[in-house]
Protein backbone atom coordinates (compact mmCIF):
# COMPACT_ATOMS: atom_id res chain seq x y z
CA UNK A 1 0.00 0.00 0.00
CA UNK A 2 1.48 3.45 -0.83
CA UNK A 3 1.82 6.11 1.85
CA UNK A 4 -1.68 7.59 2.23
CA UNK A 5 -0.50 11.04 3.71
CA UNK A 6 2.54 13.56 2.50
CA UNK A 7 4.57 13.66 5.89
CA UNK A 8 6.57 16.83 6.08
CA UNK A 9 8.12 15.41 9.27
CA UNK A 10 11.72 17.03 9.94
CA UNK A 11 12.97 13.55 11.39
CA UNK A 12 12.49 10.84 11.57
CA UNK A 13 11.30 11.79 7.69
CA UNK A 14 9.43 10.62 4.78
CA UNK A 15 11.29 7.59 3.17
CA UNK A 16 10.98 6.80 -0.37
CA UNK A 17 7.73 4.40 -0.78
CA UNK A 18 9.35 1.92 -3.14
CA UNK A 19 12.39 1.93 -0.47
CA UNK A 20 9.98 0.79 2.38
CA UNK A 21 8.11 -1.75 -0.16
CA UNK A 22 11.12 -3.50 -0.90
CA UNK A 23 12.07 -3.92 2.16
CA UNK A 24 8.67 -4.77 3.55
CA UNK A 25 8.72 -8.03 0.60
CA UNK A 26 12.51 -9.39 1.97
CA UNK A 27 11.40 -8.49 5.48
CA UNK A 28 11.06 -12.48 6.75
CA UNK A 29 13.05 -13.76 3.59
CA UNK A 30 16.03 -11.84 2.67
CA UNK A 31 17.89 -12.97 -0.27
CA UNK A 32 16.18 -16.46 0.26
CA UNK A 33 17.89 -17.10 3.02
CA UNK A 34 14.50 -17.83 5.30
CA UNK A 35 15.77 -14.80 7.25
CA UNK A 36 15.02 -11.58 7.79
CA UNK A 37 18.17 -9.49 7.40
CA UNK A 38 17.61 -8.05 11.21
CA UNK A 39 18.31 -11.37 11.99
CA UNK A 40 21.82 -11.98 10.43
CA UNK A 41 24.88 -11.91 12.05
CA UNK A 42 26.80 -8.99 11.32
CA UNK A 43 29.90 -11.17 10.93
CA UNK A 44 28.33 -13.37 8.29
CA UNK A 45 29.46 -12.83 4.52
CA UNK A 46 25.10 -12.28 3.68
CA UNK A 47 25.38 -8.96 5.93
CA UNK A 48 28.97 -8.04 5.02
CA UNK A 49 28.14 -7.79 1.42
CA UNK A 50 24.88 -5.51 2.75
CA UNK A 51 27.37 -3.15 4.00
CA UNK A 52 30.36 -3.09 1.60
CA UNK A 53 27.52 -2.54 -1.05
CA UNK A 54 25.93 0.52 1.08
CA UNK A 55 29.48 2.12 1.71
CA UNK A 56 30.27 1.54 -2.61
CA UNK A 57 26.80 2.63 -3.65
CA UNK A 58 27.47 5.75 -0.95
CA UNK A 59 31.22 6.51 -2.38
CA UNK A 60 29.45 6.83 -5.82
CA UNK A 61 26.95 9.17 -5.29
CA UNK A 62 29.07 11.16 -3.82
CA UNK A 63 32.77 10.65 -5.47
CA UNK A 64 33.84 10.25 -2.51
CA UNK A 65 37.51 9.76 -2.70
CA UNK A 66 39.76 6.76 -1.69
CA UNK A 67 41.83 8.93 0.48
CA UNK A 68 38.41 9.09 2.65
CA UNK A 69 37.27 6.51 5.29
CA UNK A 70 33.14 5.79 5.51
CA UNK A 71 31.69 4.81 8.63
CA UNK A 72 28.71 3.36 9.58
CA UNK A 73 28.19 4.11 13.67
CA UNK A 74 25.56 3.97 16.25
CA UNK A 75 24.66 7.48 18.57
CA UNK A 76 23.13 9.56 15.54
CA UNK A 77 24.12 13.41 15.03
CA UNK A 78 24.64 14.55 18.32
CA UNK A 79 27.28 11.18 18.77
CA UNK A 80 28.78 12.66 16.43
CA UNK A 81 28.84 16.24 17.68
CA UNK A 82 30.94 14.32 20.69
CA UNK A 83 33.07 11.89 18.73
CA UNK A 84 34.71 14.60 15.95
CA UNK A 85 35.35 16.56 19.07
CA UNK A 86 37.33 13.65 20.74
CA UNK A 87 38.90 12.78 17.71
CA UNK A 88 40.12 15.55 16.25
CA UNK A 89 41.16 17.88 19.27
CA UNK A 90 43.76 15.42 21.15
CA UNK A 91 47.47 17.35 20.01
CA UNK A 92 45.44 20.67 19.41
CA UNK A 93 42.59 21.38 21.74
CA UNK A 94 41.19 24.20 19.64
CA UNK A 95 38.40 24.90 17.81
CA UNK A 96 36.28 27.35 15.34
CA UNK A 97 32.71 26.74 15.04
CA UNK A 98 30.26 29.17 12.97
CA UNK A 99 27.25 29.69 14.63
CA UNK A 100 24.29 29.80 12.09
CA UNK A 101 21.34 28.33 14.57
CA UNK A 102 20.04 25.75 17.03
CA UNK A 103 22.31 22.90 15.49
CA UNK A 104 25.33 24.75 15.24
CA UNK A 105 25.17 26.06 18.97
CA UNK A 106 24.23 22.21 20.44
CA UNK A 107 27.63 21.20 18.65
CA UNK A 108 29.78 23.72 20.37
CA UNK A 109 28.31 22.35 23.70
CA UNK A 110 29.85 19.13 22.95
CA UNK A 111 32.92 20.24 21.95
CA UNK A 112 33.68 22.88 24.95
CA UNK A 113 33.81 19.80 27.10
CA UNK A 114 37.13 18.69 25.65
CA UNK A 115 39.04 21.75 24.47
CA UNK A 116 38.89 25.49 23.72
CA UNK A 117 35.80 26.47 21.47
CA UNK A 118 35.42 29.85 19.68
CA UNK A 119 31.91 30.73 18.49
CA UNK A 120 31.74 32.93 15.38
CA UNK A 121 28.93 34.66 14.09
CA UNK A 122 27.47 33.26 11.07
CA UNK A 123 25.96 35.53 9.74
CA UNK A 124 26.76 39.73 8.52
CA UNK A 125 25.61 42.71 10.21
CA UNK A 126 22.23 43.34 8.94
CA UNK A 127 21.59 46.51 7.46
CA UNK A 128 18.57 47.29 9.82
CA UNK A 129 18.08 45.43 12.81
CA UNK A 130 14.05 44.14 11.40
CA UNK A 131 15.89 42.69 8.21
CA UNK A 132 17.16 39.13 7.68
CA UNK A 133 20.67 38.66 7.66
CA UNK A 134 22.93 37.39 5.08
CA UNK A 135 25.10 34.45 5.56
CA UNK A 136 28.78 35.78 6.18
CA UNK A 137 31.60 34.85 3.71
CA UNK A 138 34.72 35.79 5.90
CA UNK A 139 35.08 35.17 9.51
CA UNK A 140 37.87 35.80 11.73
CA UNK A 141 39.37 32.38 11.74
CA UNK A 142 41.94 31.31 13.85
CA UNK A 143 45.02 29.53 11.24
CA UNK A 144 46.36 27.42 14.63
CA UNK A 145 42.36 25.47 14.94
CA UNK A 146 42.36 21.85 14.72
CA UNK A 147 39.18 22.61 12.60
CA UNK A 148 36.19 24.46 12.00
CA UNK A 149 32.68 23.41 12.27
CA UNK A 150 29.86 24.87 10.87
CA UNK A 151 25.87 23.26 9.80
CA UNK A 152 25.73 23.65 6.57
CA UNK A 153 21.82 22.71 6.96
CA UNK A 154 20.00 24.53 9.75
CA UNK A 155 17.14 21.87 10.65
CA UNK A 156 15.57 23.94 13.27
CA UNK A 157 15.80 27.74 11.62
CA UNK A 158 15.59 26.53 7.80
CA UNK A 159 19.02 27.98 7.05
CA UNK A 160 21.44 26.66 4.70
CA UNK A 161 24.79 27.38 3.25
CA UNK A 162 24.69 27.54 -0.88
CA UNK A 163 28.51 27.97 -0.94
CA UNK A 164 31.03 26.10 0.98
CA UNK A 165 33.04 28.17 3.29
CA UNK A 166 36.75 29.13 3.00
CA UNK A 167 38.86 28.17 5.59
CA UNK A 168 42.32 27.45 4.06
CA UNK A 169 45.14 24.69 5.26
CA UNK A 170 42.65 24.69 8.40
CA UNK A 171 40.35 20.90 7.51
CA UNK A 172 36.64 21.85 7.47
CA UNK A 173 33.92 19.75 9.14
CA UNK A 174 30.25 19.69 8.47
CA UNK A 175 27.14 19.11 10.41
CA UNK A 176 25.46 17.53 7.00
CA UNK A 177 22.61 15.63 8.62
CA UNK A 178 19.80 17.37 7.39
CA UNK A 179 21.25 17.91 3.55
CA UNK A 180 23.93 15.20 2.97
CA UNK A 181 22.46 13.69 -0.58
CA UNK A 182 20.38 16.57 -1.56
CA UNK A 183 22.00 17.78 -4.15
CA UNK A 184 26.10 17.23 -5.11
CA UNK A 185 28.67 18.59 -2.78
CA UNK A 186 32.60 18.51 -3.37
CA UNK A 187 34.08 16.28 -0.95
CA UNK A 188 37.22 17.07 -1.25
CA UNK A 189 36.60 20.09 0.63
CA UNK A 190 36.12 18.84 3.95
CA UNK A 191 38.41 17.11 6.12
CA UNK A 192 35.26 15.47 8.02
CA UNK A 193 31.37 15.20 7.04
CA UNK A 194 28.95 14.01 9.31
CA UNK A 195 24.85 13.68 9.39
CA UNK A 196 22.40 11.17 11.18
CA UNK A 197 20.51 9.54 8.81
CA UNK A 198 17.18 10.05 10.01
CA UNK A 199 16.34 12.38 7.19
CA UNK A 200 18.23 11.80 3.21
CA UNK A 201 19.84 8.58 4.47
CA UNK A 202 17.12 6.03 6.24
CA UNK A 203 16.18 5.21 9.80
CA UNK A 204 17.31 6.60 12.76
CA UNK A 205 19.98 5.08 14.89
CA UNK A 206 22.54 5.47 12.63
CA UNK A 207 24.97 8.34 11.60
CA UNK A 208 27.48 8.33 8.43
CA UNK A 209 30.76 9.36 9.00
CA UNK A 210 33.23 10.89 5.96
CA UNK A 211 36.33 11.13 7.13
CA UNK A 212 39.56 12.09 5.47
CA UNK A 213 42.29 9.52 6.21
CA UNK A 214 45.13 12.16 7.99
CA UNK A 215 42.87 12.91 10.27
CA UNK A 216 42.45 10.13 12.03
CA UNK A 217 45.41 10.63 14.25
CA UNK A 218 45.28 13.17 16.29
CA UNK A 219 42.27 11.34 18.83
CA UNK A 220 42.64 12.30 22.63
CA UNK A 221 44.22 8.90 23.94
CA UNK A 222 41.29 8.65 26.51
CA UNK A 223 38.55 8.73 23.34
CA UNK A 224 36.62 5.74 24.01
CA UNK A 225 37.09 2.80 21.30
CA UNK A 226 33.33 2.77 20.48
CA UNK A 227 33.52 6.89 19.59
CA UNK A 228 37.25 6.54 18.13
CA UNK A 229 37.57 6.78 14.02
CA UNK A 230 40.66 4.93 13.81
CA UNK A 231 39.43 2.09 15.53
CA UNK A 232 35.84 2.19 13.86
CA UNK A 233 37.86 2.43 10.54
CA UNK A 234 40.22 -0.51 10.98
CA UNK A 235 36.68 -2.15 11.97
CA UNK A 236 34.87 -1.40 9.23
CA UNK A 237 32.46 0.13 11.27
CA UNK A 238 32.29 -3.43 13.04
CA UNK A 239 34.17 -2.65 16.14
CA UNK A 240 30.94 -4.16 18.06
CA UNK A 241 27.72 -5.03 16.28
CA UNK A 242 26.62 -1.92 14.08
CA UNK A 243 23.09 -0.83 13.48
CA UNK A 244 22.67 -3.74 11.06
CA UNK A 245 18.83 -3.11 9.92
CA UNK A 246 19.54 0.96 9.23
CA UNK A 247 22.45 0.36 7.70
CA UNK A 248 20.74 -1.93 5.01
CA UNK A 249 17.65 -0.34 4.50
CA UNK A 250 20.29 2.66 3.56
CA UNK A 251 21.80 0.56 1.18
CA UNK A 252 18.27 0.83 -0.44
CA UNK A 253 17.97 3.96 0.15
CA UNK A 254 21.11 4.64 -1.90
CA UNK A 255 20.24 1.97 -4.44
CA UNK A 256 17.02 4.35 -4.90
CA UNK A 257 19.22 7.57 -5.31
CA UNK A 258 20.78 6.13 -8.23
CA UNK A 259 17.83 5.18 -10.03
CA UNK A 260 16.64 8.60 -9.63
CA UNK A 261 19.65 9.70 -11.93
CA UNK A 262 21.82 10.67 -8.74
CA UNK A 263 22.16 13.49 -7.15
CA UNK A 264 22.34 16.04 -9.87
CA UNK A 265 18.58 15.38 -10.15
CA UNK A 266 17.82 15.55 -7.03
CA UNK A 267 19.35 18.73 -6.80
CA UNK A 268 17.45 20.37 -9.55
CA UNK A 269 14.10 18.10 -8.39
CA UNK A 270 14.51 19.70 -5.01
CA UNK A 271 15.51 23.28 -5.97
CA UNK A 272 11.82 23.31 -8.00
CA UNK A 273 10.31 21.91 -4.91
CA UNK A 274 12.07 24.81 -2.71
CA UNK A 275 10.85 27.71 -5.40
CA UNK A 276 7.77 26.31 -5.38
CA UNK A 277 6.93 26.74 -2.14
CA UNK A 278 9.19 29.75 -1.23
CA UNK A 279 7.60 31.83 -4.18
CA UNK A 280 3.80 30.72 -2.84
CA UNK A 281 4.95 32.26 0.56
CA UNK A 282 6.63 35.59 -0.69
CA UNK A 283 3.43 36.24 -2.98
CA UNK A 284 1.28 35.97 -0.42
CA UNK A 285 0.04 38.43 2.47
CA UNK A 286 -0.76 35.82 4.64
CA UNK A 287 2.10 33.75 4.79
CA UNK A 288 6.00 34.86 5.58
CA UNK A 289 9.70 33.22 6.12
CA UNK A 290 11.81 35.45 7.39
CA UNK A 291 15.18 33.96 6.53
CA UNK A 292 17.40 35.88 4.11
CA UNK A 293 17.19 34.38 0.71
CA UNK A 294 20.24 33.36 -0.22
CA UNK A 295 20.18 31.21 3.03
CA UNK A 296 17.05 29.87 2.61
CA UNK A 297 16.84 25.73 3.36
CA UNK A 298 16.08 23.77 0.56
CA UNK A 299 14.73 21.07 2.69
CA UNK A 300 13.42 22.49 5.88
CA UNK A 301 10.83 25.43 5.03
CA UNK A 302 9.44 27.37 8.20
CA UNK A 303 6.66 30.19 7.59
CA UNK A 304 5.12 31.88 9.86
CA UNK A 305 0.70 32.38 9.23
CA UNK A 306 0.50 36.25 9.73
CA UNK A 307 -1.80 35.39 12.90
CA UNK A 308 -0.45 32.75 15.17
CA UNK A 309 -3.99 32.08 16.73
CA UNK A 310 -4.65 30.38 13.48
CA UNK A 311 -2.22 27.99 13.95
CA UNK A 312 -4.02 25.65 15.65
CA UNK A 313 -6.31 25.22 12.87
CA UNK A 314 -4.29 25.32 9.83
CA UNK A 315 -2.33 22.38 11.54
CA UNK A 316 -6.01 20.64 12.34
CA UNK A 317 -7.36 20.78 8.79
CA UNK A 318 -3.81 20.33 7.14
CA UNK A 319 -3.98 16.71 8.65
CA UNK A 320 -7.54 16.35 7.71
CA UNK A 321 -6.22 17.32 4.14
CA UNK A 322 -3.57 14.40 4.57
CA UNK A 323 -0.72 16.44 5.49
CA UNK A 324 0.98 15.98 8.36
CA UNK A 325 3.58 16.75 10.51
CA UNK A 326 4.14 20.43 9.77
CA UNK A 327 4.27 22.03 13.17
CA UNK A 328 6.91 24.32 13.58
CA UNK A 329 9.83 23.44 16.07
CA UNK A 330 9.30 24.34 19.20
CA UNK A 331 12.12 26.79 19.35
CA UNK A 332 10.70 28.97 16.49
CA UNK A 333 7.20 28.64 16.52
CA UNK A 334 4.81 28.75 13.36
CA UNK A 335 5.24 26.07 10.47
CA UNK A 336 7.82 24.14 9.37
CA UNK A 337 7.36 22.03 5.93
CA UNK A 338 10.34 19.50 5.49
CA UNK A 339 11.08 18.22 2.36
CA UNK A 340 13.77 15.86 1.89
CA UNK A 341 14.65 13.65 -1.17
CA UNK A 342 11.73 11.58 -0.38
CA UNK A 343 8.88 13.95 -0.66
CA UNK A 344 7.49 14.23 -4.41
CA UNK A 345 7.36 17.60 -5.76
CA UNK A 346 3.12 16.65 -5.67
CA UNK A 347 2.83 17.12 -1.95
CA UNK A 348 4.67 20.28 -2.20
CA UNK A 349 2.16 21.25 -4.60
CA UNK A 350 -0.63 19.67 -2.26
CA UNK A 351 0.46 21.72 0.30
CA UNK A 352 0.57 24.85 -1.55
CA UNK A 353 -2.94 24.31 -2.76
CA UNK A 354 -4.06 24.09 0.82
CA UNK A 355 -2.08 26.83 2.16
CA UNK A 356 -4.03 29.11 -0.63
CA UNK A 357 -7.38 27.20 0.21
CA UNK A 358 -6.98 27.62 4.09
CA UNK A 359 -5.69 31.98 3.29
CA UNK A 360 -8.72 32.96 0.98
CA UNK A 361 -11.09 31.00 3.53
CA UNK A 362 -9.79 33.19 6.61
CA UNK A 363 -10.18 36.08 4.16
C1 LIG B 1 21.51 19.43 11.63
C2 LIG B 1 21.33 18.44 12.73
N1 LIG B 1 22.39 18.06 13.46
C3 LIG B 1 22.28 17.17 14.47
C4 LIG B 1 21.07 16.62 14.80
C5 LIG B 1 20.98 15.66 15.94
O1 LIG B 1 20.73 14.39 15.44
P1 LIG B 1 20.36 13.18 16.41
O2 LIG B 1 18.99 13.42 16.91
O3 LIG B 1 20.49 11.99 15.49
O4 LIG B 1 21.37 13.14 17.51
C6 LIG B 1 19.92 16.98 14.07
C7 LIG B 1 18.62 16.38 14.39
O5 LIG B 1 17.59 16.71 13.87
C8 LIG B 1 20.06 17.90 13.02
O6 LIG B 1 19.00 18.28 12.30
Amino acid sequence: MENTVYNFSAGPAMLPVDVMQQAQAEFCNFNNLGVSVMELSHRSQDFISVATQAEQDLRDLMHIPDNYKVLFLQGGGRGQFAALALNLMGKNAKADYIVTGQWSKSAIAEAEKVGQVRALDGFVKAENEQGPRALATEWDLDPNAAFVHYCINETVDGIEYPFIPETGDVPLVADMSSTILSRPVDVTKFGLIYAGAQKNIGPSGLAVVIVRDDLLDQAFPNTPAIMDYAALAKADSMLNTPPTYAWYLAGLVFKWLKRQGGLTVMGERNKAKADLLYNYVDASDFYSNSVHPEARSWMNIPFQLKDDSLNEAFLAQAKAAGLVALKGHRLVGGMRASVYNAMPIEGVQALVDFMDKFAKQQG
